[in-house]
């Protein structure tokens, strides 16, 4: 955050902190511009630390107004960083240091240390926030047990651990500093109970604002359901006597695993039918896990170093998929997270922006809280767990949480674990932690006397700093389909290993069509020449629901590639498609995958991929022209599809339910590109949920109608803010590429773009750097209208402005006019004075490049 000359911090550079922190008692005044913070920590030299060293206390934006040691006043002065307390000064053995500082959280906009949002005072401490609050030894591996006090005239009073009195908390457990909180509002609580495995009652809260109570509920069932899943699946039980959740409006992120005091973007908290989609509901339910989660894997186990920290994110996003797979069904869970892993990380491993997923150095480390550590760390641990097996999975983890229980660790002691259970050495493994980019994996096949051979072979492009690459392992599940008659082999988990390896199937009576990558058991490109009539095949037959659906989406590739080539679209995809979408046997949800067409940026990825140079326009056209020959072919099917979709009774927020209506609004969609709005408009008026309302509205803007419904969704939600980001979103993602920026222009206008809130400035300036053909118009106005903003916003909040930046990321793919405008534009950005350490880092590594 200060503008000071950055510099890297490197993994290799790590040391023991030379002293060990007891115990923290901390005593908040608070005060909006006045917040007084008394400090006791208590002290002792490290005896596995280099002995003789000075205390080096970290402390930002602090007014230090006392300091004392053993109870005698220092003379000493902090820096802009932090403060030094010499060796000489310091006594033998064990020490107490005070002190007290001075805050003001009204006046941080950063989000990050204490500050406000609406009247209520919370922290965010993670990554490097809690040396905003006080100075202290600010990294994952000094953990203390913490007692907090603190003084105002708000009601509600909470820190970690268990409440010892009115505003008075104790903490039992060992934790570093980016684990505490404290929040004081005038909130009200939705509260419940659980009894744990061993039979202990935990009182439950969620503290939200008055108002809000009703809106609690989906968050509550999804807490429990989450508490009784980590005993039943990991038997990890919680471990304090409360749990409380708190919503904020004003947050960087999604959500924050506060020891016993999780903290949460209101967005992943508040739901009811009429306020929340489906896709909220799934979002709510898989973040409070997460979080919740992180109590053991992140916690109770913490991070050595911040380098480390795939080792509680990767495992506690593969620990949520797992928990989302068991609540809602496995097969369309693995479809999403593969969108969003193509999406964000494959997007991110193939630009500037490519990092190991345990990086070796940083300059600013809330720039690496990435699809790359959060997404590829959880697909590595589901590659190990293939690799190893169910039951060696279960009696590694078992054996990581009573061994490092209470301890900050490190990669290598998570492969340890592995390779101690297994016997298996997990040398080249390790290169998923340590390189970086997404392997390109080639298949070709031939067949003779009865043997069908699989030849890979495997790429490891170079990334940033890492020109060479050794080969990875991958566990490639397979599995050979023989004709229609549902006689198939069944999957197989071949393990490769060298750059080129073939694999061999004896035996067989004829040549079988391969179904490859089984589940996405590897996250690498496949690049393999099958293309129609096989996709029409898999796509038919294939019994993986992953590939069958991985089947069609290579056949829309395919065809989008050759209509941005002037071609024209094949009838036999349309056929193809339109079979499955109407095959009742089949999970509804899976069904509506199945018709989400590529977006516009997959493309421009995969033709680029491909050595072509993606054009925006051309993109979108055959992509529109896609979705109307869809409609044009299922026409007649259509309304009955609408119909049959419709749930009976009142609406529940179930998968079932869910999967019913993301079929039903999708076929809604391409019944409005035939009918013109009319099935939408009717939609629209008798809509009772969120997720139908926004499905009729978005089918309405989608063809360039709709204003009169916008305008009553804004006057009936201008009072929820939560509801108008999507409003606002739903505008800017649903302009025409010509008119993109106008609208967002036009909106940044709007009485309600509160740009200073991250969801709301997300839900502008995130949406149209997402809006691929907007974005990249031709003559640079997206470009420059996200630039400014990113600007002004980092003045306030670098860690948004930073996050937002990644839409750049993707530059080396377009035309040289395209890449030199936007290269003007991260060059204005890195010219700008005062410009943050984090925005800084990120324009200059995409710069770099
Ligand atoms: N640890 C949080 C999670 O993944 C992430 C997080 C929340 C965060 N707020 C943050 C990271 C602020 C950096 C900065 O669950
Ligand atoms: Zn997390």
């Amino acid at each position: 955050m200060s503008s000071a000359a950055p510099h890297a911090i490197l993994l290799a550079d790590y040391k023991p902190f030379p002293y060990l922190l007891g115990h923290v008692d901390l005593h908040f005044a608070l005060h909006p511009t006045q917040t007084r913070v008394k400090a006791r920590l208590a002290f002792a030299p490290n005896p596995a630390a280099e002995p003789g060293q000075d205390l080096r206390l970290d402390g930002e934006q602090l007014v230090l107004k006392s300091l004392a040691l053993n109870g005698s006043p220092l003379g000493l002065q902090p820096d802009a960083t932090g403060l030094t307390i010499p060796f000489a000064d310091l006594p033998k053995g064990a020490f107490t240091l005070e002190t007290e500082v001075e805050i003001s959280p009204q006046t941080n906009t950063s989000l990050d240390g204490l500050y406000m949002s609406n009247g209520m005072y919370c922290t965010q401490c993670e990554a490097q926030g809690f040396r905003k609050i006080t100075f202290y030894p600010d990294r994952p591996d000094v953990m203390a047990r913490f007692d907090v006090t603190m003084e105002t005239d708000l009601p509600v009073q909470l820190s970690n651990g268990n409440p010892t009195g009115p505003g008075a908390w104790h903490d039992p457990w060992p934790k570093p500093a980016y684990l505490f909180a404290l929040v004081a509002g005038d909130l009200v609580a939705h509260s419940d109970s659980f009894t744990t495995m061993s039979g202990r009652s935990v009182a439950l809260n969620i503290y939200v604002r008055p108002g809000d109570a009703h809106k609690c509920a989906y968050a509550m069932d999804s807490l429990i359901r989450s508490m009784k899943w980590d005993e039943q699946v990991y038997g990890r039980e919680y471990d304090l006597d409360i749990f409380n959740i708190v919503a904020v409006d004003d947050f960087n992120m999604g959500a924050m695993e506060n020891k016993g005091l999780n903290i949460f973007n209101s967005k992943l908290v508040l739901a009811t039918a009429e306020t929340a989609t489906d896709d909220d509901y799934a979002r709510i339910e898989a973040v409070i896990a997460h979080e919740y989660f992180h109590n053991w894997s992140g916690n109770r186990i913490t991070c050595r170093d911040w380098f480390q920290l795939c080792l509680k994110e990767g495992l506690t996003v593969y620990r949520d998929q797992q928990f989302s797979g068991d609540m809602r069904g496995h097969a369309v869970k693995r479809i999403d997270d593969v969108l969003t892993l193509r999406a964000r990380q494959f997007r991110e491993d193939q630009g500037p922006l490519a990092h190991p997923v345990r990086p070796e150095s940083y300059m600013e480390i809330n720039n690496f809280y990435t699809a790359t550590i959060y997404e590829k760390g959880a697909e590595v641990i589901g590659m190990l767990k293939l690799l190893v097996g169910d039951d060696a999975y279960a009696k590694a983890l078992d054996l990581y949480f009573t061994r490092h229980d209470g301890q900050a660790a490190t990669i290598e002691d998570w492969l340890r674990v592995f390779e101690d259970t297994t016997g298996r050495d997990l040398t080249q493994f390790k290169r998923w932690y340590t390189e970086a980019g997404t392997p390109r994996l080639k298949v070709t096949d031939d067949f003779k006397d009865g043997t069908y051979t699989l030849h890979f072979e495997q790429e490891n492009r170079a990334t940033p700093g890492q020109p060479w690459k050794g080969p990875k392992v991958l566990p490639i599940a397979v599995g050979l389909l023989f004709g229609d008659d549902e006689t198939h082999s069944p999957t197989t988990v071949l393990e490769m290993t060298e750059t080129r390896q073939s694999f061999q199937f004896k035996g067989l009576a004829h040549r079988p069509c391969p179904s490859i990558l089984r589940g996405f058991s590897a996250p690498v490109v496949l690049d393999h020449p099958q293309q129609y009539p096989q996709h029409d095949f898999l796509l038919a037959h294939d019994t993986d629901p992953f590939n069958k659906w991985e089947a069609g989406r290579a056949f829309a590739k395919d065809q989008l590639a050759r209509m941005t080539a002037g071609a024209e679209l094949s009838p036999a995809w349309a056929k193809a498609l339109a079979r499955v979408v109407l095959d009742a046997g089949l999970d509804p949800a899976f069904r509506a995958l199945c018709l989400r067409l590529p977006s516009d940026d997959d493309m421009a990825q995969t033709l680029h991929d491909a050595g072509q140079t993606p054009d925006p326009d051309r993109i979108y056209a055959a992509r529109r022209a896609m979705g109307d020959a869809l409609a044009a072919h299922m026409e007649p099917h259509l309304p009955g599809l609408v119909a049959d979709m419709a749930n009976p009774g009142p609406f529940t927020p179930d998968a079932k339910a869910a999967g019913r209506r993301a079929l039903g609004n999708a076929a809604l969609a391409l019944l409005t590109r035939v009918d013109h709005g009319a099935a939408a408009q009717m939609a629209y008026a008798t809509a009772d949920n969120m997720t139908d309302t926004v499905g009729a509205l978005s089918c309405l803007l989608d063809i360039g109608a709709g204003e009169a419904e916008a305008a009553l969704f804004a006057e009936r939600w201008s009072g929820d803010a939560n509801v108008m980001d999507k409003w606002f979103a739903l505008r800017i993602g649903l302009a025409t590429p010509g008119k993109a920026v106008a609208v967002a222009q036009e909106l940044t206008a709007h009485p309600l773009f509160n740009w200073k809130n991250p969801n709301r400035f997300r839900a502008l300036i995130g949406t149209l750097a997402g809006h691929h053909a907007g974005f990249h118009a031709a003559n640079g106005a997206g470009y420059a209208f996200v630039a400014e903003w990113l600007l002004r916003m980092d003045q306030l909040n670098p860690q948004t402005a930073a996050r937002l930046s990644t839409g750049f990321e993707t530059w080396p793919r377009y035309s040289a006019g395209r890449q030199a405008l936007i290269r003007a534009e991260l060059r204005r950005i890195q010219a700008t004075p005062g410009l943050s350490r984090n925005l800084g880092e990120m324009v200059g590594r995409m710069l770099d490049s």
